[in-house]
């Protein structure tokens, strides 16, 4: 337990702006123009943007790697092959350092199942990408009390077909379904009983390494209001943005909070 918490201080504070369906190519060229007049590279954050595949390319050409970092919203499991309409891992190597897995979106609009997420979870690994696996229980599932086992259920599933030297990079995102885009916020003590079971399960199915390694984000409803709470919420190393981070000074105040948290975290201690 002890090594556990002195690595909260070591595991640099993540946070990602999921962009979902929102920017063309042109608007995602203004947003990180914007964006980077307002963000400074802070030591111990690292930010990352997911716009549209569409934008990913010209973004990388256009972002400086030590501001930001790009990740991909979703990626197909196959390298290549007659699947129409799929992106693959293997064609996003060299652009994005980190692809989001399993969002809630993916599995209840595009029905996505536990054994697509792992195949999704293997190509990512397969091809270098850092993960971020998106799990989280619906309204319905908090009311009967299956948080815990929901969360339980999708790292199980999701990490099924993974060893612990895999797991290096990992990133998990809690995310309670019926906090996402409704403004909805779960209590502290729920995310804190979240983010201990992530894990605690983590330590469970690969070692107190890939446990203490792991990095976590709280995701749903964040915004410049509640940011500061999640960051300093226990266990938490990080943010997943998705409303909020449309806009470039809301994004950029969230991101400048979580440098914040690590001095005011390196005061507690
Ligand atoms: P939200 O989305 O911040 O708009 O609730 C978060 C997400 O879906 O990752």
């Amino acid at each position: 337990m002890k090594s556990m918490s002195t690595n909260t201080q070591t595991r640099k504070k993540l946070i990602v702006g999921n962009w979902k369906m929102h920017f063309n190519m042109h608007e995602s060229s203004i947003y990180v123009h914007k964006l980077s007049d307002m963000i400074t590279s802070r030591r111990g954050v690292e930010v990352v943007l997911c716009p549209s595949f569409l934008a990913l390319q010209s973004l990388s050409l256009q972002i400086n790697r030590r501001q930001f970092k790009l990740g991909a919203q979703d990626c197909y499991w196959r390298d290549e092959g007659p699947f129409t309409g799929e992106v693959s891992a293997t064609m996003l190597r060299g652009i994005v350092d980190y692809v989001i897995v399993g969002h809630s979106e993916r599995r209840h609009h595009f029905h996505e199942h536990d054994r697509d997420i792992r195949h999704k979870m293997q190509a990512a690994i397969r091809n270098r990408l850092q993960p971020i696996l998106c799990i989280g229980e619906t309204a319905d599932e908090r009311a009967r009390g299956e948080t815990l086992h929901v969360i339980q259920d999708h790292l199980t599933n999701g990490l099924a077909n993974t060893t612990a030297e895999e797991l290096d990079q990992l990133v998990v995102a809690y995310e309670p379904v019926w906090a996402i885009g409704t403004g909805d916020d779960p209590a502290q003590h729920e995310v804190v009983e979240a983010v201990g079971e992530i894990r605690s399960h983590i330590k469970h199915m690969f070692g107190s390494a890939a446990a203490s390694n792991l990095r976590v984000l709280y995701g749903g409803s964040v915004d410049v209001d509640n940011a500061m709470r999640h960051l300093s919420t226990r266990g938490v190393d990080g943010l997943l943005v998705g409303g909020a981070s449309l806009q470039a000074h809301a994004f950029a105040t969230i991101a400048d909070m979580a440098h914040s948290s690590i001095k005011k975290g390196g005061e507690k201690q």
